[in-house]
């Protein structure tokens, strides 16, 4: 079922708000405005961390580090149950690039995300987490 509601906001505002949704492709206010009140209601779940969640994180490092591969899937191993699988791309001789999908309890797999992306000679990292539970 659908609610209305009507929203006043100043000119300057209103303006910025339209260049946003045009730069991103939207084609109405209303699914703009859509996808950032899921994107507020999401951060709060994450914030709290007992949702169920699913997530990426995305690691770029250098293999002939001694012992960076190993101690990246050691990790890894070590928290299987929240590990969905990973991808691995040989991004030239020295680097890698792995994508580790995660499932679990929001909080948990952001902890498991941080640690790996903190070991060190990962050169850079970023987590992008949503909700594996239904979103209105
Ligand atoms: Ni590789």
């Amino acid at each position: 079922m659908l609610k209305r509601f009507g929203i006043s906001l100043e000119s300057d505002l209103s303006d910025q708000f339209d260049e946003y949704i045009r730069e991103r492709g939207y084609t109405n206010r209303s699914e703009a405005i859509r996808d950032l009140i899921r994107d507020a209601l999401i951060k709060r779940l994450w914030s709290e961390g007992e949702a169920e969640a699913a997530g990426a994180a995305v690691i770029v490092y250098n293999h002939h580090l001694h012992e960076l591969s190993k101690k990246l899937t050691d990790i890894q191993h070590d928290h299987f149950e929240l590990v969905v699988s990973t991808m691995h791309v040989h991004l030239d001789h020295y680097n890698c690039l792995e994508v580790v999908l995660l499932k679990g309890k929001a909080k948990e797999i952001r902890k498991l995300a941080d640690t790996l992306i903190a070991v060190r000679g990962v050169k850079h990292g970023q987590f992008v987490g949503s909700l594996s539970g239904d979103i209105p």
